[in-house]
């Protein structure tokens, strides 16, 4: 199939959902092989039809959070899971899914989702250790706090300021290509967004969960807060306006004929 805008498949679900309670009678419904998208339980087909497009076929590399990582999945649960993709989160570009939070899926497809990207992707007990940060913050972020925490366990792919890595820096396999104090990336994340980036890592693209790898410190549960309000402090009242680093816009225009 090829891939349709977001709109376009609201609406054809909208279409059909309120086709199939009136067929004329006598009239077979729609058989299971024939179902469309909307109305299947089947995983794949929802995962495909509904969450692909931003977190990725088989769950990596969309734009979104990836959704195939066996850490986040077991440390924001199967209720929280399913809470989500209900309600959608409020100011990001998440949706809500199910019927009551205003969207086009049966509590029983959203649950079929959830479960499938458990079954699929998940393991359990993959975020069980005893020294786990926990899902929500449990202290008021301290910024400069977080700097420190940020240069001992992430300056090492993301450079000592987060704008990346400086070219010819001696620098690990995995290191990061773009800056995350940029405050267009800052203001398409929210800090849960950044929280789930920081303890459950980015499987698709080598960045390690809150253990950092094999030869690192794990994060405490206060670095992972400190770090997140140290990366949200550069977040700007107008966001998308000229970077820093670009010209000032007294600058002089450049010289004509040249
Ligand atoms: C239009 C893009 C879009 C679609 C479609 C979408 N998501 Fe998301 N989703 C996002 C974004 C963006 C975030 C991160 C929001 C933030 O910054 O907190 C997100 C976050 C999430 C989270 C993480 C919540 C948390 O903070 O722990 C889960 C789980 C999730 N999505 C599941 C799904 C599932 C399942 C589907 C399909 C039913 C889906 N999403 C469809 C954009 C999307
Ligand atoms: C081993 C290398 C490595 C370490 C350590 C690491 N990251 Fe990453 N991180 C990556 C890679 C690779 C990406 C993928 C995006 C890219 O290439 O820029 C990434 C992406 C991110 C993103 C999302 C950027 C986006 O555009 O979606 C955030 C936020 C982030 N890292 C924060 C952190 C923080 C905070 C730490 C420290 C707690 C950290 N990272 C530690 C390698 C690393």
């Amino acid at each position: 199939m090829k891939r349709k805008p977001m709109g376009a498949i609201l609406l054809s679900a909208a279409v059909v959902l309120g086709a199939a309670g009136c067929h004329p009678p006598g009239k077979p419904g729609f058989r299971p092989e024939t179902m469309r998208p909307d109305q299947t339980l089947k995983f794949d087909v929802l995962y495909k039809s509904n969450c692909s497009a931003c977190h990725g076929d088989q769950g990596l590399n969309g734009a979104g959070l990836p959704m195939n990582n066996p850490v986040y999945l077991a440390w924001a649960g199967h209720d929280h899971l399913v809470k989500i993709v209900s309600n959608g989160i409020p100011n990001t570009l998440m949706p809500a899914f199910a019927y009551s939070g205003g969207g086009f899926l049966s509590d029983q497809q959203v649950e079929n989702i959830v479960n499938g990207m458990i079954s699929h992707w998940g393991k359990s007990g993959a975020s069980d250790a005893a020294n786990t940060p926990g899902y929500t913050p449990s202290s008021k972020g301290d910024v400069a706090a977080g700097k420190t925490a940020f240069q001992m366990h992430c300056a090492r792919c993301h450079g000592d300021e987060g704008q990346g890595p400086s070219p010819g820096a001696s620098k690990p396999a995995h290191a990061a290509t773009g800056s995350i104090v940029d405050p267009t990336f800052l203001a398409l994340v929210s800090d849960q967004g950044l929280r789930d980036i920081v303890v459950s890592g980015l499987p698709g693209e080598g960045m390690p969960d809150w253990r950092g790898g094999r030869t690192a410190q794990p994060m405490t549960d206060k670095d992972v807060t400190d770090v997140v309000a140290w990366l949200t402090s550069h977040r700007v009242q107008s966001p998308g306006q000229p970077f820093p680093g670009s010209p000032p816009a007294s600058a002089e225009p450049p010289a004509k004929g040249k």
